[in-house]
């Protein structure tokens, strides 16, 4: 089955980011010319995604705006004959089938995804993570599309990592592997942000998975620490 659905978790306060973030939702906060939201939404809608989930809190307002009618604009750059910044407002208004879901509870990640459980319908799903920008490399095949290509072989979950030094490996979820198998790693054990040295391995998660619907009911039976669930937690 190929994957079709996308969840964007977007609901943190993004306090790291102060004072930027202190009006402006972290998601809003741009690349050049570019909100780091659109950039993973265009990441997902280029791999063939076409439903997408974000995942908002309090910030709702400025992230729905961005990615809906801007009817003003739209007619002021039509009037003004500047087709091409017209063509740029009604092409990020027309990405995607985005839904806009609001996390109520601050309850993290793995709270931020069960949200998305009636929207996922039963269908295998990517999540990406807005904090981390994947380059698509050479051959413009983007970080996400890697993953479904995957998935569409395997019907497995699929998990993205990088190779981190022992000083950054803190900073991830950290997978311990097993066999490989034609150019696919298979995770053995994972575990989130581990002392150094507790490390499975110097492999990191980015924020880039494939998931098929089994991992609703491993967020379901999760116990809270800290007032938050953790992915990693229900992958493990
Ligand atoms: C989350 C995940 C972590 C992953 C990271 C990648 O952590 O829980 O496993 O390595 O994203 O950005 P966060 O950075 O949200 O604390």
């Amino acid at each position: 089955m190929k994957v079709k659905y996308a969840i964007i978790p977007a609901a943190g306060l993004g306090t790291r980011f102060l004072p930027a973030t202190k009006a402006m939702p972290k998601p809003m906060l741009t690349v050049i010319d570019t909100p780091s939201i659109q950039l993973i939404v265009e990441e997902a809608v280029n791999a063939g995604i076409e439903n997408i989930a974000i995942i908002v809190g309090s910030n709702l307002g400025v992230i729905k705006e961005h990615f809906s009618k801007n009817e003003s604009l739209e007619e002021r750059l039509l009037q003004d004959g500047k087709k091409e910044l017209y063509d740029i407002a009604v092409r990020t208004r027309s990405l995607a089938n985005i839904e806009f879901i609001e996390q109520k509870v601050q309850n993290g990640l793995a709270g931020a995804i069960l949200a998305a459980e009636s929207f996922i319908n039963g269908n295998p799903f990517a999540v990406l993570l807005g904090d981390e920008l994947v380059y698509a490399g050479e051959n413009d095949r983007p970080s996400i599309k890697c993953l479904t290509d995957i998935y569409d072989k395997t019907n497995k979950n699929v998990i993205a990592a990088m190779q981190v030094s022992d000083e950054n490996v803190s900073k991830y979820g950290n997978i311990g592997l097993n066999k490989e198998e034609s150019g696919v790693i298979y995770v053995e054990k994972i575990v989130e942000k581990p002392k150094a040295s507790e490390k499975l391995s110097n492999y990191a998660i980015i924020g880039r998975y494939v998931f098929n619907n089994e991992l609703f009911a491993y967020l379901k039976e999760l116990t809270p620490k800290n007032n938050e669930i953790y992915l990693t937690d229900a992958l493990h």
